[in-house]
């Protein structure tokens, strides 16, 4: 991945991101004088400054960061691609304060399922979280039509055939106490993989909300449609994914 240390960018535009202001707003802020690049007042809003640099905002200190990371708890009825007319996406749902044409999500779920969704304009980290060699776990909430069994434990568990080339790989189902509800931690992204797991046990998801993704949990205080940058911590926890998996 490339360094931050080594990348030059325009200051409004890190300004941008890092306050989550609109590129107007940030050319202001440093047209007024209220941004410092290494305790050094700076007005002009197109100057290139390297990623490394302390750039404060009326005197706080912002993260400077080449990328956008959101979490969002992705609402049912709303698809992750904007390339079908006929249904709300995901990106309409974020403000201005992101330029998001450059955004894209991590992975899909599908238009009923909601949860933890991952959203950045960082191409070779979502690369990386999808790539079937890194098996980065994703583990799911799931209600299902007809009682779930130890047998189901066990199959998921070996892998189940849901008429790819190979079986599934390995995946932990938890049954809660009401017998039909479930947690299930998979490592692969098929299309419709959990929904097709759970048919090739004759049985069938009536819901389904994913939790976590490669570590990061859902924050359970954003409402359905809500979503939020991501903190330090948790983008830590996505790049140093293997320790996870
Ligand atoms: N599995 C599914 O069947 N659907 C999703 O949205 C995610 C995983």
């Amino acid at each position: 991945m490339k360094k931050e240390k080594e990348t030059l960018e325009r200051l409004d535009k890190i300004l941008a991101k890092a306050a989550a202001l609109s590129r107007k707003e940030a050319k202001r802020a440093a047209l007024d004088g209220r941004v410092t690049v290494d305790g050094v007042v700076v007005t002009s809003p197109e100057q290139k400054i390297p990623l490394a640099s302390e750039v404060c905002l009326d005197g706080r200190a912002l993260t400077v960061r080449e990328h956008i990371y959101l979490m969002m708890n992705k609402p049912a009825g709303y698809v992750c691609s904007n390339d079908d007319p006929k249904s709300p996406n995901v990106f309409s749902l974020i403000g201005s304060e992101y330029k998001k044409n450059g955004l894209f999500t991590v992975g899909r779920l599908d238009k009923n399922t909601t949860g933890l969704l991952l959203i950045t304009d960082d191409g070779p980290l979502a690369h990386f979280l999808l790539s079937p060699k890194h098996h980065v776990k994703k583990r799911y909430f799931l209600k299902a039509k007809y009682p779930l069994t130890e047998a189901d434990k066990e199959a998921f568990l070996a892998g189940v055939d849901i008429g790819e080339k190979k079986p599934t790989k390995s995946a932990l189902l938890e049954i809660c106490g009401d017998g039909y509800s479930a947690y299930l931690t998979i490592t692969e992204g098929k299309f419709h993989q959990i929904k097709r797991m759970l048919e090739a046990r004759y049985n069938k998801v009536v819901f389904l909300t994913r939790t976590e993704f490669g570590g990061v949990k859902l924050d359970p205080s954003l409402a359905p449609g809500g979503y939020r940058p991501l903190n330090e911590n948790e983008i830590k926890v996505l790049k140093s994914v293997e320790k996870y998996s």
